[in-house]
């Protein structure tokens, strides 16, 4: 009961396939997986290897073909509706992609506040919590600017705090650094680090690039639509090492 209460997300043998043309072709093939409350988890893999289709099924988007997502041991995909999924989703998760998507006409601190008056808060009140998101990534004195006018890496700023402002169970981020040069990279992943470790923020990632696992507390290894590898803690720096070796050799 204990241990189970820790738990946020459970996978279950899943699986997802899609009709291509006359053909079913295997995507997701029997993941099993768990992540914690607490943890920052990264789920990498090659290109192609389902990390985005594992994602969606997290967030509510994809119906499994067949296995159990389950979030605080509910089925999320169980007696449920696309709205009720679609409301899952906006209390439950902050999401943040490669590129993100601004409504052009409102100013940073506005579209920090948008999700709030979604969730139908006051426009005050709204105001007032994108200020402290904004200042938790380092933007407030952004706030009056039009997104547009700023640097990428400052962009993925202000779109975490868009993605947090709600103050939800989750923050799911898809190759967040997939647009940002190495240096507005390294910052970010040491911002999300940062809301992690200090705000015990609960984070799940996508990437296809190594270099980022060593922020992980989780990393989860796919290949071919399989989980491959569950490493945690002093495992991780073990898993780097052999990696690392495995390439230099690969180099050779
Ligand atoms: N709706 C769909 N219909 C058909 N095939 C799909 C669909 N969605 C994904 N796929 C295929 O499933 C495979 C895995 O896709 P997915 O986007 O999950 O990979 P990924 O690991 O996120 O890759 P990347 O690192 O390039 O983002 C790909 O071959 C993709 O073309
Ligand atoms: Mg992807």
């Amino acid at each position: 009961m204990q241990a189970s209460a820790q738990i946020l997300y459970q996978l279950a043998d899943v699986h997802k396939q899609f009709l291509v043309g006359k053909q079913w072709i295997p995507v997701v093939q029997g993941v099993t997986a768990e992540i914690k409350i607490g943890e920052f988890a990264v789920l990498v893999g090659p290109s192609g290897c389902g990390k985005s289709t594992t994602l969606h099924m997290l967030l509510g988007l994809e119906l499994p073909s067949s296995g159990v997502v389950k979030f605080r041991d509910r089925d999320i995909y169980a007696d449920s509706t696309e709205d009720s999924r679609s409301d899952f989703r906006k209390i439950n998760i902050g999401m943040i992609y490669q590129q993100p998507n601004w409504v052009k006409s409102m100013s940073v601190v506005e579209n920090v506040a948008f999700p709030l008056l979604l969730l139908g808060h006051g426009r005050d009140e709204a105001h007032a919590k994108a200020l402290e998101f904004l200042e938790k990534v380092g933007m407030v004195d952004w706030g009056g600017y039009h997104p547009t006018e700023l640097s990428g890496g400052q962009q993925q700023r202000v779109a975490l705090a868009r993605a947090l402002v709600h103050q939800p169970a989750v923050l799911i981020a898809d190759e967040p650094t997939g647009n940002l040069d190495f240096v507005a990279g390294q910052e970010m992943m040491q911002l999300l680090t940062d809301l992690n470790q200090k705000h015990g923020i609960t984070i799940i990632m996508v990437t296809h690039d190594l270099e980022y696992v060593k922020y992980a507390t989780r990393v989860i290894q796919m290949l071919d639509g399989k989980v491959v590898g569950q490493h945690t803690g002093k495992e991780i720096e073990n898993f780097l090492k052999v990696k690392r070796f495995k390439r230099t050799k690969h180099a050779e």
